[in-house]
Order: structure tokens, then sequence, then C-alpha cells
């Protein structure tokens, strides 16, 4: 039995792609367990740029299974998209499965999503207007359509005549704009192409857990943007942590044997919502052009910041981490000093621990501990013993304040630029 569970550590963009494409070449199946095509995951495989938004990095290896889970939501426009541009890039995608049971997202979810962002005016929390949200709330409210559905040409019709009459007389102004016709049109696209695909992904599952084989289940977005325990409005729709793997794939908890946080040397956030360690002058400017911090999504620019250990701790807790991979250790170079945070301040008081009240979360202010930084460049580095004494020393701190080991480090884009400690 071995389930290893991939879980971004932060906001998100922690390099979760690219930690799958290197842990996937010896695992049998690579499964996405929640979120949809909000996800952005870039992968540099034999010097090729990928930009994956809904299928797994077990794509790129033909004996691996490239599983697209029960909890997630998916925009089959969008990942026809996906697989025509692999295909067309030399990976045929047979390896490709997807759970019947999933969600669909369709054009309406994007509208809805887009006049929701709009009507909040000030407080628009940012989302990227790919129809996560709506998805999510159509299947909490149980109206929601499932890949499965779209194999069934008269219950499809009949579920989405039901869903826009529904959305029309929510939102007026959608009156004009949503076309059950249209969508009637391409389910029939849908289902020719995506059927081939669409297999009970539980039965896969459970056949390789009684066969003992290893399954990687790769995060999408970051802890912090979970629905339940993120900085709640500013969030994603599903679940984010390591527990919605056993919600997303039907894997029992039990059989979860490693939870790797994927943390980035430092920290972005994309989107509203309050993030302490931001710097908004030139270190954040250092950071965004050298670590390329724009969405591989919305192509916007990422906020940057300093570590923040108390978000780390928080994501321990949370996710009961095995191990950690530190990625873009290698954008640090060249700053003089590094701060990270291990506190924060609240009207005077420290917290060591992280506020679970939001309104004293928009409120702290970090509390740093700063090190010096190192010039050497480290994108070429084997081992650890070839990263500067500074750098080392960095990392050291980090493990022992969360207590928990790191187990890779990786030092540039492609797949194989990678220390092992
Ligand atoms: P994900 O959503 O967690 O998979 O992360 P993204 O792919 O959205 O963002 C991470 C970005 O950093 C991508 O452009 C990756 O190619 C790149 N990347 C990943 N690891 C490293 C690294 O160690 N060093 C550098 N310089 N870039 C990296
Ligand atoms: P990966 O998998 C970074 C953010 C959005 C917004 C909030 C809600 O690439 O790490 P949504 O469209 O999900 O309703 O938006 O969540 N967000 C991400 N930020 N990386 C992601 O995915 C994200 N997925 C969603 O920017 O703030
Ligand atoms: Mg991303």
């Amino acid at each position: 039995m071995t389930v290893i569970v991939l879980v971004g550590a932060q906001w998100g963009d922690e390099g979760k792609g690219k930690v799958s494409s290197y842990f996937a070449r010896d695992v049998d199946i690579v499964a996405r367990y929640s979120g949809g095509n909000n996800a952005g995951h870039t992968v540099v495989v034999e010097g090729k740029k990928f930009k994956l938004h809904l299928i797994p990095a077990g794509i790129f290896y033909p004996k691996t299974l490239a599983l697209l889970g029960s909890g997630m939501v998916i925009d089959p426009e969008a990942l026809l998209e996906e697989i025509s541009e692999l295909q067309s890039a030399g990976y045929p995608c047979n390896n490709l499965r997807i759970s019947p049971l999933a969600h669909v997202v369709l054009s309406y979810h994007r509208e809805i999503d887009a006049l929701l962002e709009k009507n909040r005016g000030k407080n628009a929390l940012g989302t990227t207007k790919k129809g996560i949200g709506p998805a999510y709330a159509d299947k909490a409210e149980r109206i929601g359509i499932r890949i499965g559905d779209l194999l069934d040409e008269d219950l499809f019709k009949e579920k989405v005549n039901f869903n826009i009459e529904v959305k029309k007389s929510r939102f007026s102004s959608l009156n004009g704009v949503l076309d059950a016709a249209k969508l009637l049109e391409k389910q029939k696209i849908y289902l020719a192409k995506l059927s081939p695909f669409i297999v009970d992904t539980f039965k896969i599952i459970r056949g390789a857990l009684k066969e003992g084989k290893k399954i990687l289940c790769e995060g999408a977005q970051g802890m912090m943007l979970d629905l339940d325990f993120g900085t709640y409005p500013y969030v994603t729709s599903s679940g984010t942590t390591a527990g919605a793997v056993a919600t997303g794939l039907g894997i029992p908890p039990r059989e979860i044997k490693e939870v790797i946080g994927v943390v980035k040397a430092y920290t972005t956030r994309v989107g509203e919502g309050n993030f302490p360690t931001e710097e908004t002058g030139e270190i954040g400017a250092f950071l965004r052009e050298r670590g390329h911090e724009y969405g591989t999504t919305t192509a916007r620019p990422r906020r940057c910041g300093w570590l923040d250990g108390m978000v780390l701790k928080y994501g321990a807790q949370i996710n009961g981490y095995s191990s950690l991979v530190i990625t873009k250790l290698d954008v640090l170079t060249g700053l003089k000093e590094i701060k990270f945070c291990e506190a924060y301040r609240y009207k005077g008081e420290v917290l060591f621990d992280f506020p679970i009240d939001m309104k004293v979360f928009s409120s702290v202010q970090p509390v740093y501990r700063t090190f010096p930084g190192w010039e050497k460049d480290i994108s070429e580095a084997k081992k650890i013993a070839d990263l500067p004494k500074s750098c080392r020393d960095y990392l050291s701190y980090v493990e022992e304040y969360i207590q928990v080991p790191i187990k890779l480090i990786s030092i540039g884009a492609d797949r194989d630029q990678v220390i092992l400690p």
C-alpha cells in the first residue's frame, strides 16, 4: 500500500506540477482529487513546457494512469483543449481516465462566476472566472451535472434545461445570454471525444490499493485556499488539504502513507485576501521577475513576499506533512538578506499559532527572523553540499521550525532540477 499525497502548502503555485512530474515516473497512478481548471501546473519535460490545468503529470508516462477524480469539477471544453495540445506534442493520452462522478463545468458557470465577481464590487475575491465556485455550488445544491451524465443525451438535456431555467430566474441579466441549444449541440462532441476516457475510476483505485500499487495524489491550489480551513472567503470552492484525497478519490484515510507539503521558498498569492508577508516594493518585484510569477491560468502578476512559517506550521497541523519539498530555492539567489516570518503580532500581542479568526488574521503583522543571503548560482547544484552555507542554514532553520524533514529541493523548472538532501 503506497498512497502519496502532494499538498500545496501556501496559496497555490508552489510548483506542485513540477514536483508531481518528478515523482510520477515511478508510480502506477497519478490522480487529481479536487478543483478544476482554476489550477495551472507548469511542467517542463525534456526542455518542453506544458501548462496543465486538469490533467495530472502522470500523462507524460504511458504506463502510468492519469486519473481525474470524482472530487473534481471538469470543464469539458478546457479538457478537450488540453488533450489536443498534449496529443499534438506526441502524448496520445491513452492513459487518461475520468471519473463519471466528477461534476461538469459549463458555460453558465463561467458566466455566473464573472457576474458574481462584478456584483461583489470592492469585495471581489479575484477568482479565475473559470466557473469553479458556481459548479461546486450546483453540486452542493444537488442540481449539478456529472461527467457520467454526458453519456446519456436525454438525461443531459433534461438537466441542462432545468439548470438554464433556474439560472435565468436567479440572474435576470443572463436571460438573453444562456442558450440550452448550444450546450446540447456541444454534448454530442463531448460524448464522441470524451467517452473513451470515462470509466469507473473508483474500481481502478480499489484494484490498485488491493494490489499494493503506488498512487500519487496531485493536489491543486494551496491549503490556504481550502474552503474550510483557508482564508475564507478568499478561498476556492473545494477541499485542498490532504483530507480531500479521501473524499475526492474514495481512498480510505488509513491508506495514505505519505503527505508531502510542497513549499515555495517564498510566498505568492493570486487574487484578493490578506497576505501578511507580502512585499509590494523592490523585494516583491525581484521575486516576481526572478520567479516568473505570473499566473499560469490567468496571466495575472502574482503578489509576492517572504516565506510565512505561521502558514507552514498551520498546514503541518491540518495535513500532517510527513515531509516537505522546497521549490524555487534558486529564485532567492542574489538577495542580500532573506526573511522568514516566525510569528504574528496582533495588537501588541505575539501569536505563535495561526489565528483561525479571519478578523484577527486580517490585521496581523509578521515578526521576522533575518538570514544572510547568498550570491552563488545554485541552479546546477547536484547535492546539498553544493549549496552555499547560508542557504543550507536557512533550510535547516525552516526544517527545525516546522519540525518536518525536507525530502527534496527544487532548484529550477525542469523536472530533473532537484537535489535529494
Ligand atoms: P503549481 O500550480 O503548484 O504547479 O505551480 P505553477 O506551475 O503554477 O507555478 C510554479 C512555476 O515555477 C512554474 O512556472 C514552474 O515551471 C516553475 N518552477 C517550479 N519549480 C521551480 C524551481 O525550483 N525553480 C524555478 N526557477 N522555477 C520553478
Ligand atoms: P494551482 O493548482 C493559485 C485562487 C484564485 C482566487 C481564489 C478563488 O495552480 O496552485 P476560484 O477560481 O478557484 O474560485 O478562485 O483561488 N486560485 C489559485 N491561486 N493557484 C491556483 O491553483 C489557484 N486556484 C484558484 O486566484 O484567489
Ligand atoms: Mg499554478
